[in-house]
């Protein structure tokens, strides 16, 4: 298996494109089973997701073909309304297909996604939601068959602001007849990215950035040239990079609207960090200095995608600093991690106080989860000598690059 291996202990310098928006692409490749023609999407990240999103599209029937950094679609003729068990299995996200399944083929199976790294991922407000638009909903044996001879148009509240739930839901709609208000939706930045790809396809979508998104159905859209938003998750790993080892940065086409959470914290902790149209700099000289508690929250609250990768870049802070996981019951499985690294890290339930250490040790660490995998890296930058992380398979479901990407900002990390 690949390992990553980082030579630790030397600032960062450099510049790097951000990549596009995993959590973006992987909701509009669900929305391009809406249109009857061909759709390219283009700055489309190569990422094990969407290598598995691309598996799900070709199983229904859709034809797909890379050029570059595009990736077509071309949905006109579907020839299944089975997402199959191997791949519902492989990326927890699959479940955002079936919305749009439903809307274009009027029916759809698939099996239960169940929990995964993080903790139990439920789905009953996608599946609510879709009830209330008239689907209905059979479970036998982990598998779901979901039928509607026509989708109505309703207002839907939803429990929690949920990101997959807002984003089935606008999917499902646009098949429906009539409006559909979807209330207390979540304001994620990538809602926005479906909403813009939904709208250039012909769709009627609005209010995506704030709690009330309003969808007019329409049976069938067209094809569109749609450019994906970079990804803010990612810009926030390097950008806790170079505030775990020191240095000058710039990650270009960095959207700093999108992290002002994070940026806030960054500038607490003692960085200079400064966003234009071209991107986000960032410089940190020192080590940097504890920050008030980080508590996650939905957007435009703190991630809990960028938690992992904070905590990691705040290991060598001065003083205290207390996270709150808020989102998932089981993301701080990176922590034992670090503290084989010397990290000095207590949990209790959902808190964790981060007390900051001068030195980290490289050492054989490996990725439980995605952004866990990548916040082993942002630690390794700062440790002395060698960390060695596998496990990186993790990594590459979010990261098209993350070695070379780190490299272009001066870190010493290899792929084996
Ligand atoms: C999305 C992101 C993920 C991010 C998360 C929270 C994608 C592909 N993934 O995941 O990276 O960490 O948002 O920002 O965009 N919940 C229910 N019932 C449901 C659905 C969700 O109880 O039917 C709960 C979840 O258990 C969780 C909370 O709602 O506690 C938020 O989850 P949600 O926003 O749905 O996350 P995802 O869309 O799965």
């Amino acid at each position: 298996m690949s390992k990553l291996l980082i030579q630790g202990g030397r600032a960062l310098s450099g510049e790097v494109t951000v990549q596009g928006a995993k959590n973006s692409v992987l909701p509009i490749l669900a929305a391009t089973l809406l249109s009857g023609e061909t759709v390219r999407v283009e700055n489309c990240p190569r990422l094990r997701d969407v290598d598995a999103a691309i598996r799900i599209l070709q199983s229904l029937g859709c034809r797909t073909m890379w050029q570059g950094d595009t990736l077509e679609v071309d949905a006109a003729e579907l020839s299944q309304c089975t997402i199959p068990d191997a791949l519902m299995r492989e990326m927890r996200s699959s479940a955002i297909f079936f919305g749009a399944v439903l809307a274009r083929c009027g029916e759809v199976e698939f099996s239960y996604p169940g929990g995964c790294e993080l903790g139990p991922r439920p789905i009953d407000l996608h599946l609510a939601g879709l009830r209330q638009l008239g689907a209905e909903i059979e479970e036998t044996g982990g598998t779901l068959r979901c039928r509607a001879k026509s989708l109505c148009g309703q207002t839907i509240p939803l429990r929690i602001a949920s990101v997959g739930a807002t984003e089935n839901l606008m999917l499902a709609a646009c098949g429906a007849e009539g409006v559909t208000t979807i209330v207390n939706a979540a304001r994620e930045p990538e809602i926005v990215d479906l909403q813009n790809f939904l709208n250039a396809c012909g769709g009627q979508v609005s209010g995506a950035g704030t709690s009330t998104v309003t969808v007019v159905g329409q049976r069938l859209l067209h094809g569109c040239t749609y450019r994906i938003m970079p990804d803010r998750i990612v810009a926030a790993t390097y950008l806790c990079a170079v505030m775990s080892a020191g240095g000058e940065t710039f990650l270009r086409g960095a959207r700093e609207e999108d992290l002002a959470a994070l940026t806030a914290v960054l500038r607490e902790a003692g960085c200079t960090v400064r966003g234009d149209a071209a991107g986000i700099g960032c410089i940190c000289t020192q080590r940097p200095r504890a920050v008030a508690p980080v508590c996650t929250a939905p957007y435009p609250g703190f991630p809990t995608d960028a938690q992992a990768i904070l905590m990691a870049a705040m290991l060598r802070s001065r003083g205290a600093t207390v996270f709150e996981e808020n989102i998932f019951t089981n993301r701080y499985r990176h922590v034992d991690e670090l503290v084989r690294m010397g990290a000095d890290i207590r949990v209790f339930d959902r808190t964790a106080v981060v007390t900051g250490t001068p030195v980290l040790h490289g050492t054989a660490v490996c990725s439980t989860d995605l952004r866990g995998g990548a916040a082993l890296c942002v630690a390794g930058l700062s440790a002395e000598g060698e960390t060695v992380v596998s496990g990186i398979e993790h990594i590459e479901r979010g990261y098209a690059d993350i070695a070379a990407d780190l490299r272009c900002l001066g870190a010493q990390i290899v792929k084996t």
